[in-house]
């Protein structure tokens, strides 16, 4: 039953909403322009702010959903408390390396802002609030997406989540940066582009 969760987790995170909206739009494929990341900062690259938006909810959506169906499912199975911090990894994991996409996904900024507003309302709101406070201030989405992902497992541990949730959102945290490795690169040599700037080669 535990896989069972695991794989449908990982399944609901391999859902690439950036394409998968993109192609609704009649849009070009976000992967061949911009960063090539498919992901609502690069979608929003295109010019569409609604694609952008709905790329955003949908792989916030899936990873909220990822630890709210173990969470509220996860005794009934029998399942142990460590069940819906354990799908949030899955469905993160979904997001970076989806199935769906020969396993070439995204940076999973927006699906850990889902899974940590499932984990912990609070834990959400105060690192979307590092993150607004970084994007408004720099307008950087990437260096906001980087900052609040080192800061949120210390916000979770002050906010006392259990240990298993510290334990997958370093882990979540940890694969966010590496996934940013580009994006620290450019970070560093000024060449980083800001939001609302428009779409370049990937
Ligand atoms: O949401 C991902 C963001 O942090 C960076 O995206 O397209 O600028 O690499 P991008």
């Amino acid at each position: 039953m535990q896989l069972a969760l695991l794989l449908a987790a990982y399944l609901l995170g391999s859902i690439p909403f950036a394409v998968v909206v993109s192609r609704l739009f009649g849009m070009a494929d976000p992967r061949s322009y911009g960063s090539g990341n498919p992901g609502a900062t690069n979608v929003l690259r295109s010019g569409n702010k609604l694609a952008a938006i709905l790329t955003l909810l949908g792989d916030g959506f899936k990873g909220w959903l990822a630890v709210f169906l173990a969470a509220r499912f996860g005794p009934e199975l029998g399942l142990p408390d460590s069940a819906a911090p354990i799908a949030a990894l899955a469905a993160f994991l979904g997001h970076l390396f989806p199935v769906f996409l020969g396993f070439k996904g995204g940076k999973g900024v927006a699906t850990a802002a889902g899974v940590l507003l499932g984990a912990s309302g609070w834990l959400g709101l105060a690192t979307l609030g590092v993150w607004l406070g970084v994007a408004v201030t720099t307008r950087y989405s990437s260096l906001a997406a980087l900052c609040a992902a080192v800061a949120s497992p210390g916000i979770a541990f002050l906010l006392g989540l259990a240990p298993a949730w510290i334990l997958s959102i370093s882990i979540m945290s940890g694969l966010l940066v590496w996934r940013h490795t580009d994006n620290i690169k450019r970070l560093l040599s000024g060449q980083e582009s800001r939001i609302g700037s428009k779409k370049k080669d990937a």
